[in-house]
């Protein structure tokens, strides 16, 4: 895709291509093609149309409806906020009094077209011509275009003095390659100038790797990790006056369906968990409930915080499975019921579950060598039980719960 398909797909024709190209996506390529040539489409617009609409399919997950009328690149997408993060961050920016923000890197525009939808004035500035047009197509395309202005260039070189905010989400993929940068040093813009932003503009957030090292999270920063229905999604670092807490563990619940609010907006169910990062959970011999933590709430560093909450204690100070006498309804942590504690040994285990008639598992691990699905073959399961495998250490000891899930709400 360059830029001249670009423009050819937001003519006329372009738009006919692409409503045709939406109807055949998703099945055979080969099939696809010849439908659209059949349909009279040029051959090069034919196949810019179809990658389109294959990635706007992908990007449903990302973006819900509006992923249908988005333009995208494979990279880009891969790179962009999902929608409800996105939306949550714009909302906790507007409600911190930001007015005109600037996005530092802004990819296809998900973090920008978001804010634009918070009611924020947006500058977007973006190095790669391709993307830095297609974002301004996604405001055009959103009916955003007011709010947002997309300039292609250096971020490095923007005028921070315009803006009330900014926002930077720095490409953590080498350009041309696509591989993953793990070392923040390495991210583009540079690290130095994205953490150096907050010296300038008293409201700045940075989207980081969830792998973010603690040790580099800024004096004075707020660090947040946020997770959508379990999966670890990304982190975040409130600068400044945005900063509330040292640590934040913030999960979404986007399967629970959209809250409709007092405005008639929607939001996702989102719940947070705040602390200090350092404090650590007392420990404790294994107990009848297991809890085993959120991503969020483990990176976040905030375990022993949750500890608290619910009344439990580690089996073992390096592992972050918790245990308590009672179960109480958290959405920070998954609740099981330990019915049996084993020294881990296959022959034991392997009996225990035949005697169960146990013949579905559902396994989880923390400071464990094993391999789930190498376990699960060497079980040999059969029967029409299920049950929860817990592989972990007990005072340094490899040990195996065998456990059943407690239902949501307690
Ligand atoms: C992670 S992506 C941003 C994704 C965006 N937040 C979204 O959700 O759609 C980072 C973007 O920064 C751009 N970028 C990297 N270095 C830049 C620089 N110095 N100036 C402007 N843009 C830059 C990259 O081309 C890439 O598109």
């Amino acid at each position: 895709m360059d830029l001249d398909q670009l423009a050819a797909l937001r003519t006329p024709e372009g738009s006919a291509a692409l409503a045709a190209a939406a109807r055949v996506a998703g099945g055979d390529p080969l099939a696809a093609a010849a439908a659209l040539r059949s349909a009279g489409i040029p051959g090069d617009l034919a196949a810019a149309a179809l990658t389109q609409a294959e990635l706007r399919r992908r990007a449903v997950g990302k973006f819900g409806a509006a992923a249908a009328g988005m333009f995208l690149t494979r990279p880009g997408l891969e790179q962009a906020t999902r929608g409800v993060v996105a939306d949550r961050r714009a909302a906790r920016l507007r409600a911190a009094g930001v007015t005109t923000l600037a996005d530092l890197g802004c990819g296809l525009g998900a973090d920008a077209l978001a804010s634009a939808r918070a009611g924020i004035r947006v500058y977007a500035v973006e190095a790669d011509p391709l993307t830095a047009a297609m974002a301004a197509a996604n405001a055009g395309a959103a009916g955003l275009a007011e709010l947002v202005t997309v300039e292609c260039g250096d971020a490095t070189a923007f005028d921070v003095s315009r803006v009330d905010g900014a926002f930077c989400d720095p490409a953590r993929r080498r350009a041309g390659t696509g591989r993953r940068v793990f070392d923040p040093r390495a991210y583009s813009p540079p690290w130095d100038f994205v953490t150096g932003l907050a010296a300038r503009v008293p409201r700045t957030v940075v989207k980081v790797a969830p792998g973010l090292d603690h040790a580099l999270i800024p004096a004075g920063a707020e660090a947040e990790w946020v997770s959508v229905d379990g999966d670890l999604v990304e982190a975040a670092l409130w600068c400044g006056e945005l900063a509330g807490v040292p640590r934040r563990a913030t999960v979404l619940r986007e399967k629970e369906g959209p809250l409709l609010n007092a405005s008639g907006s929607k939001r996702v169910p989102s719940y947070h968990l705040t602390g200090t990062g350092a404090a650590e959970a007392p420990v404790g011999p294994v107990r009848r409930f297991l809890y085993d933590p959120d991503p969020a709430v483990v990176r976040a560093h905030l375990v022993a915080e949750l500890a608290t909450d619910l009344d439990a204690t580690l089996a073992d100070p390096s592992i972050a499975y918790l245990y308590a006498d009672e179960a109480r309804p958290t959405p920070f942590a998954r609740c099981l019921e330990i019915t049996d504690v084993l020294p881990f040994s296959l022959k034991r285990l392997r009996a225990l579950l035949r005697e169960r008639r146990v013949g579905r598992v559902e396994i989880r691990k923390r400071g464990s060598a094993l391999e789930p699905e190498k376990l699960r073959r060497d079980l040999r399961l059969s029967g029409n039980a299920a049950a929860d495998l817990v592989l972990t250490r007990v005072a340094g000891d490899p040990t195996v719960l065998v456990c059943r899930p407690v239902p949501a709400g307690g």
